[in-house]
């Protein structure tokens, strides 16, 4: 049985860099993230006992080596969870670039999570997808739940797993991404997040994060925009700072980053209020109120350099969009 699933990508605002269980991918601290609207994977599992290994196509190209490994190691802990053999056809596509700094490990291994486990006959809950999403990717695991989610770091593979907050209904808050380059990063995230102990900052951050954790969700319950703001840009400054004084260092920012991340301060100056975060890539996702979402996105379509502007509102989480 073929199973089609939808699955939005998230911008963490409280990141995720670091891992206390490199296999497991448990992290080193809880994370706060917003799904997103409009970057995200639809992906069709269907297992077929006349297949001999498991076929993946993302963005219309056939998967091979370290990739379709991956997928095809998420493929075989649902086959046996679910007690089955079978080899499957996985089909996927981002509506954004992938490996850009935009999540699609994020959205991906979401839908793959619940898709494959459907066709598969399994009827798992919403906390064992995550557990399921986040074995394949860590940040899939906030991509199943809706709207404004956290995932708590537990300490075993059963309690970390994310849950939703606040539905996407909740605030008309917006991530505005001002895509600057599209090329696949040199250093996925995986690799990365093993380098994260390595920089003389890593302890110091990771003993600041359950006081930040509790402080934007205080930000979040009061819909205080401001210090929502200047929490999560203060945040991404913080792992980019980790990241770039690991060894050997992850510069994910380019010239262009860094142009947009001053623009950002000075329209703040001048009364927009904005804030950046950016992850594990070159784009810089600004986040605004709903109402100023036209003159930050003709502010940046002003700038030489910015190639597109993605705009997302608040999203649910992983849902199936067509069962035969
Ligand atoms: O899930 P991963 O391994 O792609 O890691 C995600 C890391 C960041 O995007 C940089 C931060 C986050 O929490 O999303």
């Amino acid at each position: 049985m073929k199973v089609t699933v939808k699955a939005p990508a998230n911008i963490a605002f409280i990141k995720y860099w670091g891992k206390k269980n490199e296999k497991l991918r448990i992290p080193a601290n809880s994370s706060i993230s917003m799904n997103l609207s409009d970057a995200f994977s639809v992906t069709s599992v269907d297992f077929d006992n006349r297949l001999k290994e498991d076929v993946v196509k993302i963005d219309d190209v056939v998967s091979a080596g370290g990739e379709r490994e991956r997928v095809a190691r998420h493929l075989s802990l649902v086959r046996k969870m679910a007690g089955k053999s079978d080899y499957a056809e996985v089909v996927s596509k981002n509506n954004f670039p992938k490996a850009s700094g935009i999540a699609s490990s994020a959205s991906g291994f979401a839908a793959l999570t619940l898709a494959a486990s459907l066709a598969a006959g399994l009827k798992l809950s919403e906390k064992d997808l995550s557990i399921l999403a986040r074995l394949g990717s860590g940040s899939a695991c906030r991509s199943i739940p809706d709207g404004f989610v956290e995932w708590r770091q537990g300490s075993k593979s059963e309690d970390s797993f994310a849950f939703s907050l606040y539905p996407a209904d909740y605030w008309d808050i917006c991530d505005v991404i001002a895509v600057i380059g599209q090329a696949s990063k040199k250093v996925s995230s995986t690799e990365g997040h093993t380098l994260a102990e390595s920089s003389p900052f890593y302890k110091t951050r990771i003993l600041g994060m359950p006081q930040k954790v509790k402080e934007i969700k205080l930000a979040l319950r009061n819909k205080d925009f401001t210090r929502f703001g200047e929490i999560l840009e203060a945040e991404a400054v913080n792992m980019h700072t980790v990241m770039m004084t690991s060894n050997p260092p992850l510069f994910y920012w380019t010239p262009k980053t860094l142009e947009i991340i001053l623009k950002v301060i000075e329209w703040r100056s001048r009364g927009l209020k904005v804030y950046f975060t950016i992850d594990a890539g070159p784009n810089v996702h600004i986040i605004c109120e709903e109402k100023n979402v036209k003159k930050l996105k003709n502010n940046l379509l002003m700038l030489g350099d910015v190639k597109e502007v993605l705009i997302n509102r608040p999203a649910v989480g992983a849902r199936v969009i067509n069962l035969p």
